[in-house]
């Protein structure tokens, strides 16, 4: 018994998410929650013929029966960024959302992995570990901000540079979910050696401001959805190949608490220093979540100036999420 739940599976992102898990041989149920228009989108998905039965919940009232022993519970429920907007800005809409979320897995859910979707991660995952901590069920290797996109728009720009085959092109992204806080590890890339400072500069910006190409051209019409769709069906889809089917060697660039694995952590806060408490990592999935935190590899210069550029507003995003429930909302 494998259950999936999906809370905001009618919006943009969760209504592709839904049909890409319902593909998977690994779940049983997925359990689609809104607070509106999911008995429509579960009974569509219903009708196809892969393993998983479907259930779908509206409103707070039916929360906890769509929530309750679940596996997995990804979290892509919220507003989306308009053009002009950062993702900070969408912070208390999105924050009470995921809070009240984080407290119906804390309380229905509680050895669930959680995969946190909804912006501002930076922010979002703090809010989710601090609700958990409050109700005595934290565990930090079962707390995931998603960050998939950026490594899955990193290949993509990456390989039209450098000519790669861009499913095949591993491109490390480290750091947080926003603006100058991503840090992509071009150095790292077999095929980058090649391209000049200036290329190298081009690109990270463009894997750091990618999710702005998509919000200019929807127009108000939200940000990513199908590609974020993607990006976190893939990543949902190997918490469950480590967590569920014991695949090993499952690795994933994704937001945690570096608690999650403190020897693995050691070598990350020599790099970013001893008072960042979360960073996107790569991380090897086991059945308990994160299994081990991996080093971030050598950083070219550049990277280091990145890094530095990064850590700031990186730890205020941090503070503002933890206190957003530590001091009350
Ligand atoms: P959307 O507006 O299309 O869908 C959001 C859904 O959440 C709606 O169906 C809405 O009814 C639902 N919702 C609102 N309050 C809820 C609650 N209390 N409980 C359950 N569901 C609730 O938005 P979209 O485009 O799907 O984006 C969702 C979130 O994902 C946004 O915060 C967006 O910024 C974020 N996002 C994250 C990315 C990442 O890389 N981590 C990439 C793209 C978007």
């Amino acid at each position: 018994m494998v259950k999936v739940t999906v809370c905001g599976a009618a919006g943009g992102i969760g209504q592709p998410l839904s049909l890409l898990l319902k593909q998977s041989e690994l779940i049983t149920h997925l359990s689609l929650f809104d607070i509106v228009n999911t008995p429509g989108v579960a009974a569509d998905l219903s009708h196809i013929n892969t393993k998983s039965k479907v259930t779908g919940y509206v409103g707070t009232a039916q929360l906890e029966e769509a929530i309750k022993d679940s596996a997995v519970v990804v979290i892509p429920a919220g507003v989306p960024r308009k053009p002009g907007m950062t993702r900070d800005d969408l912070f208390n809409i999105n924050g009470g959302i995921v809070r009240d979320l984080a407290i119906a897995a804390a309380k229905f859910s509680p050895k669930a992995f959680i995969c946190v979707i909804s912006n501002p991660v930076n922010s979002t995952v703090p809010i989710v570990t601090e609700v958990f901590k409050q109700f005595g069920v934290y565990d930090p290797r079962k707390i995931f901000g998603v960050t998939t996109l950026d490594i899955v728009r990193a290949s993509t720009f990456v390989s039209e540079l450098i000519g790669a085959e861009a499913s095949q092109l591993q491109v490390p992204v480290v750091g947080g979910h926003s603006g100058v806080t991503i840090i992509p590890l071009l150095s790292q890339v077999v095929g980058t050696s090649a391209l000049s400072e200036d290329q190298i500069a081009k690109v990270t910006h463009r894997i750091q401001f990618g999710g702005d190409e998509v919000v200019q051209a929807k127009n108000g019409a939200g940000s990513a959805t199908l590609s974020m769709a993607f990006a976190g069906a893939r990543f949902t889809l190997n918490i469950l190949e480590a967590a569920i089917r014991g695949t090993s060697g499952v690795v994933e660039c994704t937001y945690v608490h570096l608690d999650a694995d403190k020897e693995g952590a050691k070598a990350i806060k020599s790099v970013v220093g001893d008072d960042i408490e979360y960073f996107s990592v790569p991380v090897e999935l086991g059945i308990n979540g994160v299994q081990k935190i991996k080093p971030l590899g050598n950083l070219s210069e550049y990277e280091q100036k990145l890094l530095s550029e990064a850590t700031a507003e990186l730890k205020g995003n941090i503070v503002k999420g933890a206190s957003f429930i530590t001091e009350g909302s």
